[in-house]
């Protein structure tokens, strides 16, 4: 079986194809980036209008498939922004009407999890989903993906594009944070703030911004704390919940996950609890086409089919709505 999948909850344009052994045949992508500033919602949406064509060639080209050879279309369907979110499922519908083709919708989250399972073998992790919009500590637990923690505020990633446009770094900035931090050892005091099992980082940009406005302090220094500082954050919580939830496996997530310090961080936090860390390839960390793909195919196996009625966006549903029917 042959499935293909549409990512377009925010930035990125994706369509990756996949099989029902995991071979991922193709995974393409085309994102929004700026010089500077963050993402306009329906700036985001013109982009993926204008690429989305391309993008399916592409993948379709890639993969020396066509579109006949195809049996499931596969489309994020929450959660994410409403306007991004409409032209993947406008995209799906339209393929899956014109050549006849079941569809599915699936959550974005969850996708991200499965294609980590999927691609580092491992069983029953924990994940730490570090991406732009989201912040969340995830495990299996009674039929559904249980949030054990989360962000009270801003996802980790626009936390850390935030502190880039405050630096004039430009979009994406967690790549140029992770840059300037390697130039500094220096380690500035810096607000830390987890409350029981959830984190927060409104309050830090606030310090940081006053911080660069100063002018007292050098920019890689800053850098350099808030990855220790942010990252340290979500290793905490991240540890309580492989204790309480009595699991083994830490699975990184989530565009963020592709940055090597925290990667470090995770690596040594499950070294010192006899646990074990795994990341798969930046790919499969950002938001990517593939990992609709799968989720797509592993939920219509299971039974999932969906009326093309159903095949809609859900821009608010979140991880712990969705029933897991497929374990
Ligand atoms: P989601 O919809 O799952 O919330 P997203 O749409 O924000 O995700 P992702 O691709 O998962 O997209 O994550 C984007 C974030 O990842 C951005 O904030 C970006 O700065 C950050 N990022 C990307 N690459 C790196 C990197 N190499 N190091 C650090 N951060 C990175
Ligand atoms: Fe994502």
């Amino acid at each position: 079986m042959i499935s293909l999948g549409i990512e377009s909850t925010a930035h990125t344009f994706g369509v990756g194809i996949i099989d029902s052994k995991g071979k991922v045949l193709a995974n393409v992508k085309d994102s929004v980036t700026t010089k500077s500033g963050g993402i306009i919602p329906l700036k985001a949406a013109e982009h993926h209008i204008a690429c989305c064509d391309t993008v399916v060639k592409e993948a379709l080209k890639k993969s020396g498939l066509s579109i006949k050879d195809v049996d499931l279309i596969s489309f994020s369907q929450s959660p994410g922004i409403g306007n991004c979110l409409r032209i993947g499922a406008i995209v799906a519908r339209s393929l899956s009407v014109i050549h006849n083709i079941p569809i599915i919708g699936v959550n974005h989250a969850i996708a991200h999890l499965e294609i980590g399972k999927l691609i580092c073998k491992t069983k029953d992790p924990v994940m730490l989903y570090a991406s732009g919009a989201n912040t969340q500590i995830i495990a299996y637990e009674n039929g559904k993906y249980r949030i054990f923690g989360e962000t009270l505020d801003n996802g980790i990633g626009n936390f850390l594009d935030g502190f880039a446009r405050e630096l004039g770094l430009g979009f994406p900035g967690g790549p140029k944070i992770y840059d300037l931090s390697l130039k500094s050892k220096k380690y500035i005091e810096l607000p830390y703030t987890v409350k029981g099992m959830d984190v927060s980082f409104g309050g830090l940009l606030t310090n940081l911004k006053q911080k660069i406005a100063s002018k007292k302090f050098k920019k890689e220094d800053l850098a350099y704390s808030v990855q220790e500082t942010v990252f340290a954050m979500l290793i905490e919580v991240s540890e309580r919940a492989l204790a309480h939830a009595g699991k083994k496996e830490l699975l990184l997530a989530g565009g963020v996950g592709c940055n090597i310090r925290l990667q470090e961080m995770c690596d040594k936090m499950c070294v010192d609890r006899g646990a074990k860390f795994f990341v798969p390839q930046n790919e499969f960390l950002v938001d990517n086409g593939a990992m609709i793909a799968w989720l797509g195919l592993v939920q219509f196996q299971n039974n999932g089919r969906m009326k093309l009625k159903d095949a809609i966006i859900k821009p608010y549903l979140r991880t712990d709505d969705v029933e897991v029917y497929w374990k």
